[in-house]
């Protein structure tokens, strides 16, 4: 399977994909893609020998379908089979979405249903929520809801801010979603749970 990864910054979601699609790994990656050229992690997939392209969404101002049909002309030389959202922070439309819906997944800093959209970490904070983590799931129309593929979860501890327990997350993604990219790649939609 060909997969392309989408960032939006400094990509470490995707280098643990990347770093993980070797040996018998049913994936390839043919392509790295950012909507800012200022990302970090362009460097970081230059680095480990996979090609990158930048489509920025800032001339197409608030054209998101412009935007989204520059995404596709880029996307397309490469024909991927598998679109993986890493820390991408753009939304996608139902247009976009629907010709990939199945195909494309995405990785949020929380346990799917809670929290969907942004500072999920303030949030169960807020709530002293005694658990958190993170969800791999398949992107569809309506944001940060589709089927899920994998949650891993983390510990909230006395003292937490939300910076402390986004790195505690961060962590936890960076071994869920390369697990549910191999058995994703493999045909399997079984969810990967991770403790
Ligand atoms: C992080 O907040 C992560 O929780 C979310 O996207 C952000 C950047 O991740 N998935 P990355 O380092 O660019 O993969």
């Amino acid at each position: 399977k060909r997969v392309a990864i989408l960032i939006s910054g400094g990509g470490s979601n995707m280098v643990e994909l990347l770093r993980t699609m070797t040996g018998d790994h049913p994936a390839r990656p043919v392509l790295v893609l950012s909507n800012d050229p200022a990302a970090g992690g362009l460097a970081k997939a230059r680095d480990l020998g996979v090609e990158t392209a930048v489509v920025d969404h800032r001339p197409h101002g608030r054209d998101r379908t412009a935007f989204e049909s520059a995404l596709q002309a880029a996307l397309a030389p490469y024909a991927p089979d598998i679109l993986c959202l890493a820390g991408f922070m753009r939304i996608l439309t139902p247009g976009f979405v629907a010709p990939w819906k199945g195909r494309m997944l995405n990785i949020h800093p929380s346990l799917l249903p809670l929290y969907p959209g942004l500072h999920t970490h303030a949030r169960a904070l807020a709530n002293r929520d005694r658990e958190h983590g993170c969800t791999v799931h398949e992107v569809t129309e309506e944001l940060d809801h589709g089927p899920i593929l994998g949650q891993a979860r983390v510990l909230v501890l006395p003292g937490d801010t939300p910076d402390t327990l986004a790195a505690r997350v961060l962590g936890r993604e960076h071994v869920l979603y390369p697990a549910v990219l191999r058995r994703y790649a493999a045909g399997d939609r079984t969810p990967v749970l991770l403790p």
